[in-house]
């Protein structure tokens, strides 16, 4: 899989890129994460990228012309793969585990980091197949949602996770959220693990996770079990 990620801060991805499960993933080929400097895309010795926004009022808008020939040079670069370009803009759709697993089938992901006021509508309308939120709140750049997006679906990947780590049985893969995790030792500070963990029984721990995790769902997230017995 390739992930294009369009931004005027390609210093910010130094960090995500170099730890953990998205380094590993880059380094056994399993991911390509390109970032493209937009300002590599201008043509003034400002290398300016934005501009007013017609019809007055606040702030700077990113300008159609180097977003474009941007997207269109990723685009260009891998005609053959099935590509999506996506906007992340508080105005889409929100980020949720279900996008991830549909993300992570798709070849080669062209994201676009806003800034200021957001992109020239004309971007949204010629070149952009979906637009993305991370949540009903402002952040002041698309750099963050973007890491949430490449993070959330690299770990999807089949291969991308270690001996140790499981897609599988985590919150939302289930419809529900994770059942709560205990490690040694068996007592800390008088607080001791639940006794049927230490059991070896796995038919009755896998029942009591089964509960805890519905327990908890109904206490913080009950929408979540509303839905769940909806599509059943
Ligand atoms: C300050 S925001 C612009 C907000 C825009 N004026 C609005 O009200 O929708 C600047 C950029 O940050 C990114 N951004 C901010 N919040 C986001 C969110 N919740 N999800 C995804 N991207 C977000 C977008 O790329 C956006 O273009």
């Amino acid at each position: 899989m390739i992930f294009d990620i369009i931004t005027v801060f390609p210093e910010m991805f130094t960090g995500i890129l170099e730890y953990g499960i998205l380094h590993r993933a880059r380094q056994s080929g399993l991911v390509d994460v390109r970032i493209v400097n937009l300002r590599d895309f201008t043509r003034d010795r400002h290398r300016s990228v934005d501009d007013r926004p017609y019809g007055g009022g606040e702030g700077m808008v990113f300008m159609p012309a180097p977003l474009f020939e941007a997207i269109e040079f990723c685009s260009d670069k891998e005609k053959n793969l099935d590509s999506q370009v996506i906007l992340l803009t508080p105005q889409g759709k929100t980020w949720s585990q279900k996008y991830a697993t549909e993300f992570s089938t798709i070849a080669h992901l062209i994201l676009i980091c806003g800034r200021y006021e957001g992109v020239d509508q004309r971007v949204i309308d010629c070149l952009v197949d979906r637009e993305i939120s991370v949540g009903d709140f402002i952040l002041t750049g698309g750099e963050i949602p973007a890491m949430v997006v490449l993070d959330s679906v690299v770990r999807l990947l089949p291969g991308a996770l270690g001996r140790w780590e499981s897609a599988v049985n985590e919150s939302f893969s289930t419809g529900l959220l994770d059942y709560p995790q205990y490690t040694r030792p068996a007592e800390y500070r008088g607080h001791k693990v639940p006794e049927i963990l230490l059991s070896g029984n796995h038919e009755n721990i896998e029942k009591w996770r089964k509960q805890k995790a519905l327990e908890k769902t109904q206490q913080i997230r009950p929408e979540l079990i509303a839905k769940k017995t909806a599509q059943n």
